[in-house]
């Protein structure tokens, strides 16, 4: 991973977002101006939209999963495959990405900190269980088949808590060099995840075609398309 600049004893936190599927056709969320059909997306991705309005947010996360499916990995994700391949233990990585697209690229190990696009979980029991369903008709919205609550996407929405942030924290600090790709920077406490390596003297690259709003905390600003860029990190 000379690419990289990493040495044999080096550890590398990896970062993604939205960016890094842009080129398997997904819209990215600022890109597409953060509306879905004319709704702003924290409009459907709240935990007051679900009380309000179950058969909106259901079938905003059925559309996002038709899109899910009808795509498939990149270069970029396929290049952080290989780097874990390469690194083993020495490599993490934490998407904020709900998409299942890193996996379906190769890597074995993929902490989504926003959740999983195809992961479903009653409100009440607050278990995740596999579903790739599509619930467009508010008709037939999902019920748990143990106590008859509504189930809801197993997704980090706004004002919620990210999963597993105390493993998050302590690989960041347990790391050398922090990779970012294909996030603007703009939602806490992943924008954040860069400063507090800054702080500590971690080395810290972003790849990404424009500036994130957060770019003063890197070391390193690589601007490009994440499969150009991560593609010629693996080149080395
Ligand atoms: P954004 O839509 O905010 O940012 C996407 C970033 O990807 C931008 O900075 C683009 O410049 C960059 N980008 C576009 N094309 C790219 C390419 N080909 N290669 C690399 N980068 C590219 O998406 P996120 O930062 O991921 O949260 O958004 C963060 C969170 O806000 C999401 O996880 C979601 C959202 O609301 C929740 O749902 C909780």
């Amino acid at each position: 991973m000379s690419g990289l600049g990493l040495l044999p004893t080096d550890r590398l936190f990896v970062l993604t977002g939205a960016g890094i599927s842009a080129e398997s056709g997904l819209a990215t969320f600022r890109g597409s101006g953060g509306l879905w059909n004319g709704y702003r997306v924290e409009q459907v991705a709240t935990p007051e939209a679900w009380q309000a309005d179950p058969a909106l947010v259901w079938n905003f996360y059925s559309m996002r999963r038709r899109d899910a499916l009808a795509s498939e990995p990149n270069a970029a994700h396929r290049a952080l495959a290989t780097m874990e391949k390469q690194m083993g233990d020495r490599f993490y990585l934490c998407t904020q990405n709900v998409d299942d697209l890193h996996e379906r690229g190769g890597s074995l190990r993929v902490h989504h900190m926003h959740g999983s696009l195809f992961e479903s979980r009653c409100e009440r029991c607050e278990v995740p269980f596999a579903d790739r369903g599509f619930y467009e008709d508010g008709n037939t919205l999902p019920t748990c088949k143990d106590c008859g609550a509504a189930v809801r996407p197993h997704i980090v929405w706004f004002g919620e808590i990210p999963l597993a942030m105390e493993e998050i924290y302590a690989k960041l600090a347990a790391s050398t060099h922090v990779l970012v790709v294909g996030t603007s920077g703009s939602v806490y406490p992943a924008a954040g995840f860069v400063q507090i390596a800054n702080q500590r003297g971690l080395k810290t690259i972003y790849v990404g075609p424009e500036e994130p709003l957060n770019a003063g905390a890197f070391d390193d600003i690589r601007l490009g398309t994440a499969t150009e860029i991560l593609s010629g990190c693996l080149d080395g």
